[in-house]
């Protein structure tokens, strides 16, 4: 199993189970600070779950869970609200505000959870929606005028609002055109190659095997709540796991 010297996220016998059912067994497992990590695995293997773990939304039955040194289990709601600040999350739908502008959404965390005075906001949502690829002539346009590829970018240039030290993108191509796939996998390398020097933590859950192999650093594939490989992306097609070949070869 692969080991980091201060790992971002490090699950420790993590076991997690509802009524009679186990769905994160003895899991340990750490994920590098300042690279892309995927988390691939059939459905129903425990990467939602797991996902949760690393947001404090769930907390283990067995074992801990750390994120930058800090166990998530010991801190109060209102501690686990501030420490959220520390991510940024991109879902598959963007899950935009309809009746928000472009500039709004991403405005938003910045009005919620800064004291910054309108004009920093103003500026700083600017920056955002540029560094992301998106053109002054739709920051003040609804999502309805947007298309697919263009709501990505305004949900990125969201959960980056609060300069998050962990990305988590939870399914970020899924039901996308080929084309905006390809786009926003770029999007996903532009964005880590551009916050490299703050160490920014890239996680990826995703079924899009080729894109992964391309663009991930390490890919772990849990299996029964278990991680039953984890490699660099490079080496991880000739894993000799069956479970890995059959979901190579799909
Ligand atoms: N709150 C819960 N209560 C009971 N069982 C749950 C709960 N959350 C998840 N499970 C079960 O845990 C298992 C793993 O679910 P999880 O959503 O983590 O899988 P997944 O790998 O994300 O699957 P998918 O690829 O379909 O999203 C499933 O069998 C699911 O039914
Ligand atoms: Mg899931």
């Amino acid at each position: 199993m692969l080991q980091f010297e201060s790992p971002a996220i490090s699950f420790k016998n993590v076991t997690k189970t509802f009524g009679n059912h186990t769905i994160l067994n003895n899991l340990s497992f750490d994920i590098p600070k300042g690279k892309i990590t995927t988390i691939l695995g059939f459905s129903g293997a425990g990467k939602s779950t797991m996902m949760k773990h690393i947001l404090g939304l769930l907390t283990p039955s067995v074992g801990t869970v750390e994120v930058l040194g800090n166990n998530l289990a010991e801190m109060t709601s209102l501690q686990l609200r501030e420490f959220r600040k520390n991510y940024g999350m991109l879902f598959q739908y963007a899950a935009l505000f309809d009746s928000f502008t472009a500039h709004g959404n991403v405005a938003f965390p910045l009005v919620e959870f800064t004291k910054m005075s309108k004009e920093q906001i103003d500026e700083r949502v600017k920056e955002l929606l540029l560094s992301v690829g998106l053109k002054e002539e739709s920051h003040f346009k609804l999502p309805s005028e947007l298309s697919g590829g263009m709501r990505k970018r305004v949900g990125l240039a969201r959960a980056l609002a609060l300069s998050p030290q962990i990305m988590l993108y939870d399914e970020p191509t899924t039901g996308l055109d080929p084309i905006t796939t390809k786009m926003v996998n770029e999007l996903i390398v532009e964005t880590s190659v551009n916050h490299k020097e703050i160490g920014l933590t890239s996680i990826i859950i995703s079924h899009d095997i080729k894109a992964t192999l391309e663009i991930s650093d390490f890919i772990a594939f849990l299996d029964r709540g278990n991680i039953v490989e984890y490699l660099p992306a490079k080496e991880f097609k000739n894993s000799s796991n069956p479970l890995v070949q059959e979901f190579v070869n799909l």
